[in-house]
């Protein structure tokens, strides 16, 4: 039996959709397991999570069902909507812009899965300085290792949209600690998690 790359590294969350060119698996991190991390940081529990980049609205969806007040923002509508996450986009829980429009985002979880390697070089610093008064960003995405390592698993990988950022892990650390935060990788569920150093 072969599984796919992704499902080795993010086995706990995926879920189908649908774009206008076919059907997709989105991998993910429950909110849940970020809450989590959070907690082990800060020693209490995040009220406040925010999904930059919310696609079809899961993720929100179930940080909400975790207990905490969720919203999101993507850039782009998905043509295809469960049903059930509709009153997320209808009551503005979850809002059609890019990051780059919006207002500084104030959340104890900030979670951008694949998002941050939509942007130019030139344009990460002023997303990661939406961020600053921000608790906690927790990002996931392909790095180069990625690539490589699923490469020799005989996979492709693939993202519901283009990317532009595709760079080593020890590139994404350095870039965060220039811009003043505080960074890990949380081996145990994949994911960088950043803590703005206030006064950096
Ligand atoms: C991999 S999906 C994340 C889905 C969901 N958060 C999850 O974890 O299951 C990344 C999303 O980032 C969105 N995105 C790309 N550029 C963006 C921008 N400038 N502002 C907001 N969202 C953006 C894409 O449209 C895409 O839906």
């Amino acid at each position: 039996m072969h599984y796919h790359y992704y499902y080795q590294k993010y086995p706990y969350l995926n879920y189908n959709f649908r774009d206008t060119d076919g059907l997709y698996r989105m991998f993910s991190i429950p909110p849940k397991m970020l809450a989590a991390e959070f907690e082990n940081t800060f020693s209490y529990r995040p009220k406040t999570f925010f999904d930059c980049g919310a696609a079809t609205g899961v993720i929100v969806w179930l940080a909400l069902r975790a207990g905490m007040d969720a919203r999101g923002i993507d850039i782009k509508k998905y043509p295809y909507q469960f049903s059930c996450y509709d009153e997320l986009f209808r009551n503005g829980n979850i809002q059609i812009k890019s990051i780059l429009d919006c207002e500084p985002i104030v959340a104890d979880i900030v979670f951008c899965n694949g998002t941050l390697t939509y942007f130019s070089e030139k344009e990460l610093p002023k997303v990661l300085d939406k961020f600053r008064n921000s608790k906690m960003i927790c990002a996931i995405h392909n790095t180069t290792e990625d690539v490589e390592a699923a490469t020799a698993n005989g996979d492709e990988l693939t993202t519901c949209n283009k990317t532009r950022l595709i760079k080593p892990q020890n590139w994404w650390m350095d870039t965060f600690t220039k811009k003043g935060f505080n960074t890990k990788y949380a081996e145990h569920i994949r994911c960088f998690c950043a803590v703005p150093s206030h006064g950096a």
